[in-house]
């Protein structure tokens, strides 16, 4: 499971996002003890926060929840003791790499350099910059706002890159919340950016609770714009990351949506070597790591992968421009007979949401060749998984 991110070495590809179960250095310990390879610490700023008292809402069902929003800010500690606590983790774990996550202003590099050095001093492996926390900060022209100015973020790494006692690689943390991440990835990769790790929460609101007319979360019957996490954010991870393991191409710590380890095979397989996670964490405890590990070494094995740079970037270059596609072959349904449970479903999605392409037999569906374009509904709508798409 060994994975290395510019150099440094990390014991598996799991590593804790900069979120709650990163807010002390006594929790990091905890972490390492139960097997993530690494952390990013919670961002550190200038001036320690005061958190809003309730800060969360989520989207479940029945037991599971998809989606998560929070109104948290930076870390409550303040700098120096994390300069403290980073010293004291990396005299213990000497083998578990610590990401300082920062955040300064954008009117002087006094802040970045100042957070930078300590960390440095203290020991942490890598920089990752805070420039995509959606709430709190982008209304004073941090976090967000600076992931979403190209000239902004380009400025602030130069800063930093441009420092003579800073050789510490730097890593800006990006927001998908703008309209092209290449763009901005590339104007910082010219700034002297090492990597990217992407990405934040993502700009939200989760409504209101019918019954007492109140938006969710709840803060004396008010609310604010929120970032959504968990699972829900995997498919907009997705293409963040792809994007950026395909241009600029700098190695990409990804973030976003990853609650197990087969999750975590998919960032990989499109070039990052490192994931990092904070909603599953923050659900179900430090203790996911090792279901995390034993379901990638399960995806390894299916396919023989004897080190995870077996497959890291393999599958890269299977996602394109749409322009690219081939519309030269045809998808079409088959239904498999035995694991039709005779529902329906697809005769309404296809009537309704289709070609009007499937009827029914004795019970059966059938599928009429004729009709059919291929547009997979049909597929997509079967509860049994009794319909598979093939090229024909
Ligand atoms: C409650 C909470 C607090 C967070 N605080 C920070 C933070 O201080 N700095 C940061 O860069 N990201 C922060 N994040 C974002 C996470 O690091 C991560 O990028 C994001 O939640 C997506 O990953 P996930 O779906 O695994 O949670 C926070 C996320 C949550 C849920």
């Amino acid at each position: 499971m060994n994975t290395s991110y510019l150099g440094i070495s990390f014991n598996n590809p799991f590593v804790l996002a900069s979120a709650p179960p990163t807010a002390t250095g006594d929790m990091v310990r905890r972490a390492f003890e139960e097997g993530w390879s690494g952390a990013v610490i919670k961002t550190i700023t200038r001036d320690p926060v005061k958190n809003l008292s309730n800060r969360f809402t989520s989207i479940k069902t029945n037991d599971r929840i998809w989606g998560f929003e929070n109104l948290e800010l930076l870390s409550e500690q303040t700098p120096e003791q994390w300069f403290r606590d980073i010293a004291a983790i990396k005299g213990d774990f000497p083998d578990c790499p610590i990401i300082a996550s920062i955040m300064g202003n954008t009117t002087s590099p006094d802040e970045w350099i100042y957070l930078a050095l300590g960390c440095q001093d203290a020991g942490a492996d890598l920089l990752e910059l805070n420039f995509s926390c959606p709430h709190g900060y982008p209304e004073r022209g941090r976090g967000a706002a600076i992931g979403q100015n190209p000239d902004y973020a380009a400025k602030i790494t130069g800063w930093l890159k441009n420092c003579k006692q800073i050789n510490l690689p730097v890593i800006p943390k990006l927001t998908a919340a703008v309209a092209n991440i290449r763009h901005i990835a590339e104007e910082l990769a010219m700034a002297g950016a090492d990597g990217f790790c992407a990405i934040n929460t993502i700009p939200s609101f989760f409504g209101f609770d019918l019954y007492t007319l109140n938006p969710r979360p709840d803060i004396c019957g008010m609310t604010s714009y929120g970032g959504y996490s968990g699972s829900g954010i995997k498919p907009i991870a997705l293409r963040a990351v792809s994007e950026l393991c395909q241009s600029p191409g700098l190695p990409v710590m990804a973030s976003g949506g990853i609650s197990n380890g087969f999750d975590a095979a998919e960032f990989m397989l499109l070039g990052s070597p490192l994931v990092q996670i904070g909603t599953e964490v923050m659900l179900h405890g430090f203790g996911v790591v090792r279901k995390m590990q034993r379901e990638l070494q399960e995806f390894m094995d299916w396919h023989e992968f004897k080190a995870v740079s077996d497959f890291v970037g393999l599958c890269r270059n299977k996602v394109t421009s749409f322009a690219a596609l081939s519309n030269d072959r045809q998808s079409r349904p088959i239904l498999k007979q035995e694991s039709c449970n005779g529902c329906g479903g697809c005769i309404i999605a296809c009537r309704d949401g289709g070609y009007q392409a499937i009827s029914i037999d004795n019970g059966t569906p059938v599928i009429n060749d004729k009709l059919c374009t291929g547009c997979s509904l049909c597929s997509n709508v079967c509860p049994s998984g009794a319909i598979e798409m093939i090229c024909v």
